[in-house]
């Protein structure tokens, strides 16, 4: 398993997983703008045999010292075997590096299996949302991390 930055070859590969994961999937060409995009780490996690064909990634949009996790996602088939939690151990390595103190993240309030996947990384719900979510509309619980805890 290898953890590293996206490529633009892995695009097709990360909006399958978009549309397998989430209501609002994102597209290839948006996916593409936020691998370019400096204030964003963008990582996936790859088979070494498979190098353009994704099996994870997260999606970080830097603000000065403070983040928001905009996606992670596993592939569904994978979910449930540690690769989120050692996704998110990298990305935060990552986040401290660039001096980054805060991270915070919306997750949807019926996601109990995502929201006790970070809850154990150590992000604790911090407020609610009302009605965040427009495509199958839904409240939002917000959560929040620093960094260096
Ligand atoms: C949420 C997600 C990223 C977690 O990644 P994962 O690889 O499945 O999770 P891991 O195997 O690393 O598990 C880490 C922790 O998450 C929790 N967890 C994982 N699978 C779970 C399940 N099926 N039910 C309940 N909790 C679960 C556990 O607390 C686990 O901790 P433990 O190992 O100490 O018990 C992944 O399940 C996913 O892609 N879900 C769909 C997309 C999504 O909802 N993303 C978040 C949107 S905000």
């Amino acid at each position: 398993m290898m953890i590293s930055k996206a490529k633009q070859t892995q695009c097709r590969e990360i909006a399958a997983l978009e549309r397998e994961n989430f209501p609002d999937a994102w597209s290839e060409v948006f996916l593409a703008r936020k691998i370019e995009d400096e204030s964003v780490i963008f990582l996936t996690v790859c088979a070494a045999e498979n190098p353009d064909a994704p099996i994870a990634y997260c999606i970080l949009q830097t603000l000065g010292t403070e983040a928001e996790l905009l996606r992670i996602a596993v592939k569904k088939s994978g979910q449930g075997s540690g690769i989120g939690r050692a996704l998110l151990t990298e990305l935060f390595q990552q986040a401290k590096e660039q001096n980054i103190q805060k991270i915070f993240l919306e997750v949807r309030a019926s996601n109990e299996k995502a929201t006790r996947f970070y809850e154990r990384s150590g992000f604790q719900k911090t407020g609610l949302r009302k009605n965040y979510y427009k495509q199958d509309p839904e409240d939002a619980v917000l959560m929040t991390k620093e960094v260096s805890t």
